[in-house]
């Protein structure tokens, strides 16, 4: 339950030299929630860790050792033990400074602000919980980006949208909950990443979760808020774009109507009034049946800039998403393209948005598929604030049965070249606003957590939404370094444990990839749920996504030369990498180009004979994931080693269906023998 702030029996514990000293104090001198927070999260660790119950005082004289926490300038000794370049060192609001002095024993957090404080001491005790000795503590760290916020899709009857672990914690029968102290313990875990916004209802908003913005629920939401600003978490709501009609007697959501703009005015001042540091509004406009302002014939501009001016006397935020494509399409339609869709929409409204708009970009083109290549917005869109949105939660990836780390996915996305500005424009330079100085920026995610005691259903799940929040901090960590750090906290320091986790983490991914859908290709699962494999599953729906196998050949042509013309929204040599087939990496050929079965990969294989090798090849890693973690039982308790061992047994059955399905499928239609002759039905 504790996750990575907590401490496993015989892990960790008193292994510091003379950490009564060290650690004997806590002295600190403000009046600040945030800070009392950073205080108490202290105490807390300092017992389970060491058995010390630090003592707090206000004051100490100029040798006291402990640990001195506050922002610049709120004591003489805190200052003095920072150092003269304290200030200079931590350049924005969020970044911290920490300091130890070896002769007084002392280590000093300081930061411009309270959550800077926070962030510190989390710091601290991650560097403590991953082998750190006090005399090394000095560490300068500054977020990279502004805004790094999490998305839940739960909704008020405690159901969770592509949730896999549990019932909310936030709502119950229509109502929000009055078990304040998961939240406060979920709002721990998230600020000790450094997440510091969320969104606390899907963005699909229904009729109980519409009223959220009114007088009878405000107070109840208010209290949510409340848990989360003492962790420096800025809470937002998604909102109802048809609420002026559903909940505020109007006749219309038209955004150019002047009683709607009023009425939007003033349900702004009614939710500041409630909570006067909201952060903003979450919007799903016009997209998958949601309501929005094409039904106006207004475009997405005048309906994000109308919700914008309501906000801006209150520096609110208005982020809209860019999930917008026709999920009505005819299969028999070729010329649409839902890859296309998001860029199409949104890419003539380029410097359009007032400046408190942030579009939420969706990191693939599609929808959070195994593989997709990067959505080309990024690096297109110019004139406009972004964050990345990732999905934590395993949609389509294994729905948290499965194993699989999605940071080495979302380093990928964050490393890929745009070419905006010519060779060497990454996405993370976007998204962090430096390559375009844009005023907001930053990293969303869709949270994978529900009341489950693990939190994430599957416990190595937590790995992904501890390494979402450490990405946003910093997105030159690795994936490596982003896991060992998770583990050593949440598993100890044994050598075996960390490096076959480590293994196991970082092979995950690919694993899952191996045995599901082939090349880039994506989809091939059940309709609605997504679990299972499903080849033709949405082949002949309406929602545009198609692999067009036939007796000959596999993949979607979305050439400027024969196909739907999407590679022309890349920029650069991208755009000619992906039009050309042979220059296409293998990994995304299939989301680019139709081939037939006997076209050759640069791996040298045919594609048929890859598909058939990456699913055995597939089944047999999942044994070796089960086989790893069986190697650590006797290493970790008994009930955390059952219960993953139990995940890792379904997916290795689970992994044989997708083998067999998915090899079957293509071996009929080609009518191609696998060179190995292996078994296929
Ligand atoms: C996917 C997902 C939906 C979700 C949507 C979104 O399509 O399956 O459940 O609502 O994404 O991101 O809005």
């Amino acid at each position: 339950y504790d996750a990575w702030l907590g401490t496993l029996e015989g892990t960790g514990k008193g292994t510091i030299e003379g950490a009564g000293a060290w650690f004997g104090t806590v002295i600190v001198n403000e009046q600040h929630e945030v800070i009392e927070s950073a205080r108490a999260e202290w105490c807390k660790a300092a017992e389970e860790l060491y058995g010390i119950q630090p003592s707090v005082s206000q004051t100490a004289g100029e040798g006291a050792s402990g640990l001195l926490l506050g922002t610049f300038g709120s004591s003489a000794l805190l200052d003095e033990a920072l150092g003269p370049d304290a200030s200079s060192a931590v350049t924005g609001p969020e970044g911290f400074l920490i300091r130890a002095d070896r002769e007084r024993r002392r280590i000093a957090v300081g930061a411009k602000t309270p959550a800077g404080v926070l962030y510190g001491v989390f710091h601290l005790l991650r560097l403590l919980r991953t082998g750190a000795v006090p005399e090394e503590l000095n560490a300068v760290e500054n977020p990279v980006n502004g805004l790094r916020m999490i998305n839940q899709w739960d909704n008020m009857d405690g159901s969770i949208e592509r949730g896999y672990a549990g019932k909310s914690i936030f709502y119950e029968n229509n109502r929000i909950t009055e078990n304040l102290d998961r939240i406060r313990d979920y709002a721990r875990l998230l600020a000790s990443t450094g997440i510091n916004a969320i969104a606390i209802n899907n963005v699909n908003v229904h009729r109980y979760e519409t009223m959220l913005l009114t007088k009878e629920y405000l107070p109840d939401v208010a209290k949510i808020a409340a848990v989360f600003r003492a962790y420096a978490i800025k809470l937002f709501l998604s909102i109802n774009y048809a609420s002026p009609l559903e909940i505020g007697g109007l006749s219309t959501a038209d955004p150019l109507d002047p009683n709607v703009r009023a009425w939007w005015k003033s349900t702004a001042a009614d939710v500041y009034a409630a909570i006067p540091d909201f952060g903003g509004f979450l919007v799903k406009a016009d997209s998958e049946n949601r309501p929005g302002p094409f039904t106006y014939g207004r475009d997405h501009a005048d309906g994000s800039n109308m919700l914008a001016e309501a906000l801006q006397p209150y520096g609110g935020l208005v982020i809209w998403r860019c999930f917008v494509y026709n999920c009505k399409q005819d299969w028999r339609d070729r010329q649409t393209d839902r890859a296309r869709a998001a860029y199409d929409h949104f890419m003539p409204l380029d410097g359009r948005f007032l400046d408190n708009v942030i579009l939420q970009i969706k990191n693939g083109p599609m929808d959070f598929q195994v593989r997709e290549p990067v959505s080309p917005l990024f690096g297109g869109l110019e004139a406009t604030n972004q964050v990345i949105e990732f999905q934590i939660t395993q949609e389509y990836t294994g729905q948290q049965r499965h194993l699989c780390y999605l940071v080495p996915q979302w380093k990928e996305v964050l490393d890929f070249d745009t070419y905006a500005k010519g060779e060497g424009s990454p996405v993370k330079r976007i998204v962090d606003g430096s390559m375009f100085g844009s005023r907001h920026s930053g990293f969303a995610a869709v949270s994978n957590i529900g009341d489950d005691t693990n939190w994430t259903g599957h416990l190595l799940a937590q790995a992904n939404l501890y390494g979402f929040g450490r990405l946003a901090w910093n997105p030159e960590l690795s994936a490596e370094e982003i896991s060992r750090e998770w583990i050593r906290q949440t598993f100890g320091a044994e050598e075996q444990v960390v490096r076959t986790v480590m293994g196991m983490l970082m092979d995950s991914w690919s694993i899952y990839e191996s045995y599901t859908a082939p090349l880039g290709v994506g989809w091939m699962v059940n309709p609605d749920h997504h679990y299972g494999p499903n080849v033709d599953g949405y082949e002949y729906s309406k929602w545009g996504t198609y692999h067009f196998a036939d007796c000959h050949g596999i993949g979607v042509d979305r050439t400027v030369a024969t196909g739907t013309g999407y590679t022309a929204q890349y920029k650069g040599r991208n755009a000619e990498v992906y039009e050309s087939p042979a220059d296409c990496p293998d990994e995304l050929l299939l989301f680019f180009h139709h081939v037939p079965y006997t076209h050759r990969l640069h791996s040298g294989k045919t594609v048929i004979q890859h598909i058939y090798n990456t699913h055995f090849e597939g089944v047999e890693r999942a044994d070796g994931l089960k086989e790893a973690w069986a190697g650590l039982a006797g290493s970790l308790p008994d009930e955390l080693h059952g219960q993953v061992a139990e995940r890792l047994a379904h997916q290795a059955v689970h992994a044989r269906e997708w083998r067999d399905i998915i090899n079957t499928y293509f071996y009929r239609k080609s009518g191609i023998a696998d060179e190995q002759g292996r078994t296929i039905y």
